[in-house]
């Protein structure tokens, strides 16, 4: 298998550290995001570090039509996909009834809505190659529902159920689909989301430290990443047993101001 990878979300944070880290391993790729003077400040740093291309393309993945348009100026440009990591995200913290329902919206498209796009015609390029890996950013959020960001784990929830499925679908065809399930992550993440000052929004773990686990998880082909083993133990092991009344209330206490 050859080595290109499309990383979206990557003019900061997580997605951002994907693209090092794969660039650290000699791999080529196709960098998105809105922020084009981010993305080319990236390319510089990864072609004069590590000797890779690295393709800029623009996009609102937000946008109807968005995602499908990356995809052509991919097959424009005369790449192959081999890795899709599709990052790009983002939350709001608050009452969804005090939220303008066209961000609520908003939101669905791009976690949930862009994912499914790219993810279903590079996966079935990839099919079609032979082989390939695709990574998914899910979240713990996805595990739990999650008053005060409730459209957000909903969202995630899609994420963390669709990957696996994905994984089973096509992994006899070579192609696997791993969703990564990060806890809180120091990124722009929380400024965005409007999580700053809540006890949710502290001690993160780093972004790189995420990425790391996270692409080493793909290319083992795993199915779902923990970056902490707690977290990996009180999702799995405790959450699921507390009274779902307790679990709501705790999780609206720690994204509550
Ligand atoms: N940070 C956390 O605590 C945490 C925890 C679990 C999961 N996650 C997930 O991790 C992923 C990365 O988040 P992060 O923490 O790295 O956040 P971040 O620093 O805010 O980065 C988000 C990335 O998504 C891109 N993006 C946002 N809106 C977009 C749009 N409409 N079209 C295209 N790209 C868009 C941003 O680029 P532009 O603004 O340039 O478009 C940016 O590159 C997200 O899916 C998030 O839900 C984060």
């Amino acid at each position: 298998m050859s080595n290109t990878a499309l990383i979206t979300g990557a003019s900061a944070g997580i997605g951002a550290e994907f693209a090092r880290y794969h660039a650290s391993l000699g791999g080529d790729m196709v960098i998105t995001a809105r922020r084009e003077t981010a993305l080319n400040a990236l390319k510089n740093e990864l072609e004069t570090a590590y000797g890779v291309n690295v393709h800029v393309i623009a996009a609102d993945l937000g946008n109807s039509g968005g995602a499908k348009s990356l995809y052509d100026a991919v097959q424009d440009a005369g790449i192959a996909i081999d890795i899709l990591i599709n990052n790009a995200g983002f939350g709001e913290q608050g009452l969804h009834i005090d939220h303008d329902l066209s961000r609520e919206l908003a939101m669905i498209d791009l976690n949930v809505k862009s994912l499914v796009e790219l993810t279903h015609s590079f996966a079935r390029d990839m099919v079609a190659q032979g082989g390939g890996k695709i990574l998914n950013v899910g979240s713990t959020a996805g595990m739990m529902p999650g008053p005060l960001q409730a459209v957000y784990f909903a969202t995630k929830a899609f994420v963390n159920s669709y990957s696996q499925s994905i994984d089973e679908e096509l992994r006899d065809k070579g192609v696997t689909c791993t969703v990564l399930v990060p806890g809180y992550v120091e990124t722009e993440f929380a400024a965005v989301s409007g999580l700053e000052g809540t006890s949710l929004a502290k001690n993160g773990a780093t972004a790189k430290s995420v990425a790391i686990v996270g692409y080493k998880a793909m290319l083992k082909g795993k199915l779902v990443a923990f970056n902490e083993l707690k977290l990996n133990i009180a999702l799995n092991w405790i959450l699921p047993f507390a009274p779902r009344r307790l679990v709501l209330r705790m999780v609206k206490n720690m994204q509550a101001k």
